[in-house]
């Protein structure tokens, strides 16, 4: 398992970066987390492939001085790795490697990503912003 931040990036409305890497065979779940630091996340990006009541599902959330917010779920999780992350300014677009796009919104309104976390069971070769 792998865990990077990036403390000092400087991420605003239509900026995008994306993630390469290849998921560990004994996956469990991993994540990509954007915010302005650890406990204040405008989102919180987690595919689990081993969930107690979903099994293999993309969780995704936000988090405000430590406290999560609404989670949201979608069932259907097409291994979620190489995705591209664009913020929107009032939502996240995340465009995953098989062609689908996921959004979430930006819900604590935050206008730049200062803070960029990348944790679990991934190997991460390749980090872009554009
Ligand atoms: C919790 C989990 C956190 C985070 C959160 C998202 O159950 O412990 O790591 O994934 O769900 O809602």
């Amino acid at each position: 398992p792998i865990e990077h931040e990036l403390k000092h990036v400087e991420l605003r409305a239509g900026d995008q970066f994306k993630e390469e890497g290849r998921i560990m065979d004994e996956v469990e779940s991993f994540q990509i987390d954007l915010g302005c630091d650890e406990d204040n996340l405008a989102l919180h990006f987690n595919p689990r492939f081993n969930d107690d009541t979903d099994g293999t599902v993309l969780v995704c959330n936000s988090m405000i001085a430590d406290c999560w917010g609404d989670e949201k779920r979608e069932i259907h999780n097409p291994l979620q790795r190489d995705s591209t992350f664009k913020l929107m300014g009032n939502m996240f677009e995340v465009k995953m490697p098989d062609g689908q796009d996921f959004q979430f919104p930006n819900c604590e309104g935050l206008d730049v990503i200062t803070y960029i976390r990348i944790k679990g069971d991934l190997k991460l070769f390749h980090l872009y912003f554009f």
